[in-house]
């Protein structure tokens, strides 16, 4: 039998249609995407995650000569969070990808890697974490949890 599988997301049209805090935490991604060190894919990535203190961590993507040795920003930014702020919830994620050139417009999802790790830590603070994507410019998406990203999900419920 064929099942389906329905995920939720929230298409906003852009820069302007977000709140506030949204919008700090789009400049937040957007300034810190210029620290990205991509000499290889030349694709850089910002993050920013608030916390449930309302202050904002931020990270980029870190790669290496040896490539597999890199880190995406999404997870250079809640690992260092859960190494500073053990214990702190993470409320909203906000990346912004896109590479040197040209600049696109399509919203750049979290990999696979990213939302597993980002599973984790949603998992483990108990609360969902909103998570935004998109690029320079153009549309956001919005999902209430990673989940919506990951429908079947592993975590540590299995072990
Ligand atoms: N990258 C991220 O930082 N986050 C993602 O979710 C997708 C990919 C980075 C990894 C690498 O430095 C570059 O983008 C190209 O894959």
């Amino acid at each position: 039998m064929q099942k389906e599988i329905k995920i939720l997301f929230e298409e906003i049209a852009g820069y302007s249609e977000l709140n506030e805090t949204e919008k700090q935490l789009f400049e937040a991604a957007k300034k810190v995407r210029e620290s990205a060190y991509a000499p290889y894919s030349h694709f850089k990535v910002g993050c920013a995650v608030l916390l449930e203190n309302g202050e904002i961590v931020t990270g980029s993507n870190q790669e290496n000569a040896a490539y597999p040795s890199g880190l995406c920003a999404e997870r250079t930014t809640i690992y260092w969070t859960s190494a500073n702020y053990p214990g702190v919830k993470m409320k909203k994620l906000f990346v912004i990808g896109a590479p040197d050139s040209p600049l696109g417009s399509t919203p750049i999802p979290p990999c696979g890697s990213c939302r597993q790790s980002i599973l984790e830590y949603e998992a483990l603070q108990g609360e969902k974490i909103e998570i935004y994507f998109t690029s320079l410019s153009g549309q956001i998406f919005k999902t209430s949890s990673v989940r919506d990203l990951l429908p079947f999900s592993f975590d540590s419920s299995f072990l």
